[in-house]
């Protein structure tokens, strides 16, 4: 209905500007903020920035839109259930790219998804640090600064360039998996392997076709929400590792410039499978 239209363009509108004010205060807070905690492990960063910023989206929405709901990651981490509901939710990441930001590593941005019925309706992601704003709506196109953004139109996974994050995990185990689907997937060969440090700008890039695809095991879903809209968006598509549909709530996600390039990689990766000590065929 065109109400709904109107509550999702207002709802574009408020997230892009409360995600251009979280920015300012990230990119002050990169040169002042050292004090860094940690969560479920010794890697695991986080500072008082991440509090300030959850807390200053979600004031400020709460505001205009005080009927909706709110998955934030420092909230569920101070003991807010993480539940996506039917209702209008507001999925927020207030700085993506914690361990970046504490080292001063220039990729951070502040990641907010807009869900209806479970579904993500409008994405915005800020890299803070470059001042790049990338906006989606469902069914009306992905943006950066308001360009109109496209996939790479490559389907030869051997020209390509394949992002993809180490976690936070150090279990030798979980390790051990990461290295494997990577191996795997340098010898096919491919032009190169990446990872910006953050999922949401992992995605941009795939959405801004510098990248064919990013796939991680261990995301969750403030890391993906708006991100994953961006990149269908410009025309990307999203699979679950293991080839079925994406849910955003599996903490696991392959988002690809095609499903050539998608499915390629779901064969490579091993995410639960035993870790094979063999060196993979080379196919070049
Ligand atoms: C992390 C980043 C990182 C990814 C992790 C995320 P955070 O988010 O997106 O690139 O590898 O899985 O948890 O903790 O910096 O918001
Ligand atoms: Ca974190
Ligand atoms: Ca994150
Ligand atoms: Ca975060």
């Amino acid at each position: 209905s065109s109400n709904m239209v109107d509550i999702l363009q207002n709802v574009m509108d408020h997230a892009v500007a409360v995600a251009r004010k979280a920015g300012e205060v990230v990119r002050d807070a990169v040169r002042d903020d050292r004090k860094v905690m940690t969560k479920s492990s010794a890697v695991d960063l986080v500072t008082q920035t991440d509090q300030k910023v959850e807390q200053l989206i979600i004031q400020s929405v709460k505001e205009k839109f005080p009927e909706h709901r709110f998955i934030g990651e420092e909230s569920v981490a101070a003991g807010e259930p993480c539940i996506l509901t039917d209702d209008p939710t507001w999925i927020i990441d207030p700085i993506d790219g914690t361990t970046n930001f504490v080292h001063t590593f220039p990729f951070v941005a502040i990641s907010i998804g807009f869900s209806i019925n479970k579904r993500v309706e409008v994405g915005v992601v800020y890299s803070c640090l470059e001042d790049k704003m990338f906006t989606a709506r469902r069914g009306k196109g992905a943006f950066c600064n308001g360009e109109p953004l496209q996939v790479s139109d490559q389907t030869d996974i051997h020209q390509s360039i394949i992002a993809t994050e180490f976690g936070s995990s150090r279990d030798p185990e979980a390790v051990d998996k990461i290295f494997c689907s990577l191996r795997n997937i340098l010898n096919l060969p491919v032009h190169g392997v990446r990872g910006a440090g953050t999922a949401a700008i992992n995605m941009c890039l795939v959405a801004s076709g510098c990248v064919e695809a990013y796939y991680e095991i261990g995301i969750h879903v403030w890391d993906v929400a708006a991100g994953s809209l961006v990149v269908l968006e410009a025309g990307g598509v999203l699979m679950d590792v293991e080839g079925a549909d994406v849910d955003l709530m599996s903490r696991r996600i392959v988002a690809a410039n095609n499903r050539t390039i998608a499915e390629i990689i779901v064969k490579e990766i091993t995410p639960f499978g035993p870790i094979r000590d063999d060196a993979p065929p080379q196919k070049h």
